[in-house]
């Protein structure tokens, strides 16, 4: 068994102190008061937070062992305080049927320290010439993708999301114009087309990693005419502009870094619910590639591992949102538009949570870090939030070095 004593629940707006005991996997009590024989963890001052969902991860394995594995991706998630990540599909193999599918899954079940749901790819190998298995793939993922590229096929686009909307499934979309590529033109003119075939279709549409005014501007529309299409931001997208950049790796990223007003776009979004949660896009590279000059260099960051202490440190503890927010950030909504199980702090519900340190300002430091990557451009920021203990299941997955 396993009490937290004195941990603060996140209440509406309030934050109420409970002890909280664990059994079997599952939240048994949560009382004032709880005194047994268990192991204890004092949590005084500390917030318990339901487990994290990110639903934009790049795990990498297989094919990719040497940037990341499924065991130090998930290692890295349970740090950052998620206990659920959906993987993203630019694998090899991809996964874009049903037999490549399972090389993935296999892993996951030997090697994973939290929930992973995969994606399936959206056409073969992700090229945009023909449509992945979709009817095949459809009953064993959550969402499809092509996430790392845009698919500027527009009929077979068109094709996959007929399948998707029969299914009653949600595309993500890597929204990118072939021909505008990296500037804002890249991403809106992307997500301005995809919204008029949702339009057509009526499938469950996402953006992944939302960067521009403009798109959020049509997403907004959109969703006000009631259009089943929602979007996520990324931390990254939020408080680093492109001013920052200077030639260093670890600020390249795809959409890249923008303007302060796309920056301060991408806050408003969140704030105003364009945005329903944030995604990491946690997307690890060796030290050998990031080393390379700036433009020869991959595009990604690891984020997985900082994200809850940048949005506390920017937007909760500032007064700019509440706590109950970043939990619908980064609980409820994931949960709810990608259909996956929530984690709630509650009597029987399954125990998948973190502990939060709200006072201690502390530098993340490349030698703590426990993806395979350390592509990070958020070394050496001190930021207040992290996750001291992380559990999954009722087992530690996490636990911060004294
Ligand atoms: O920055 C990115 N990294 N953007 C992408 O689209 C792909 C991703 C990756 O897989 O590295
Ligand atoms: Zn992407
Ligand atoms: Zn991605």
């Amino acid at each position: 068994m396993i009490l937290l004593k004195k941990g603060l629940i996140i209440d509406d707006d309030k934050l109420i102190q409970k002890d909280i005991l664990i059994n079997d996997g599952k939240i048994v009590e949560i009382e004032d008061e709880i005194n047994v024989d268990a192991t204890v963890y004092d949590c005084t001052n500390k917030v318990i937070f339901p487990g994290g969902i990110d639903v934009h991860v790049h795990l990498r394995e297989p094919g990719f062992e040497y940037k990341e594995t499924i065991k130090t991706g998930t290692l890295a998630a349970a740090k950052g305080g998620f206990t659920t990540i959906m993987s993203m599909p630019n694998l090899n193999p991809v996964p874009d049927t049903v037999e490549n599918l399972k090389v993935q899954q296999e892993i996951i079940e030997k090697d994973a320290v939290v929930h992973v749901y995969p994606y399936c790819a959206f056409t073969k190998g992700e090229k945009g010439h023909e449509l992945a298995d979709l009817k095949e793939l459809i009953p064993h993922v959550k969402a499809i993708s092509d996430d790392g590229v845009g698919v500027n096929n527009l009929p077979l686009l068109l094709e996959g999301m007929k399948i998707a909307k029969e299914n009653d499934i949600i595309i993500a979309s890597h929204a990118e114009d072939a021909l505008f590529k990296y500037a804002p033109a890249g991403e809106y003119v992307a997500v301005k087309r995809e919204i008029e075939y949702v339009k057509e279709i009526g499938c469950k549409y996402h953006f992944c990693h939302m960067s521009t005014k403009e798109s959020f501007e049509a997403i907004k529309k959109a969703q006000e005419e009631g259009y089943p299409i929602t979007c996520e931001v990324a931390p990254h997208h939020m408080f680093l502009n492109e001013q920052m950049i200077n030639g260093n790796p670890n600020f390249k990223m795809n959409p890249p870094l923008r303007s302060d007003e796309n920056r301060l776009a991408t806050i408003q979004a969140l704030l105003d619910g364009t945005a329903c949660m944030i995604a990491s896009d946690h997307a690890p590279h060796s030290e050998e590639e990031k080393q390379r000059v700036y433009e020869k260099c991959p595009n990604g960051i690891i984020g997985i591992e900082t994200m809850i202490p940048l949005i506390y440190t920017n937007l909760v503890k500032p007064g700019i949102a509440t706590f109950k927010q970043m939990q619908e950030w980064f609980v409820e909504n994931p949960s709810k538009v990608f259909d996956l199980p929530l984690n709630e702090i509650k009597v029987n519900a399954m125990a998948n949570l973190c502990v939060l340190d709200i006072d201690t300002l502390r530098e993340y430091k490349k030698e703590e870090i426990l993806s395979k990557s350390f592509n990070s451009p958020f070394i050496g920021t001190k930021l207040y939030g992290w996750p001291i203990l992380t559990i999954c299941d009722g087992k530690v997955v996490y636990k911060m070095e004294a």
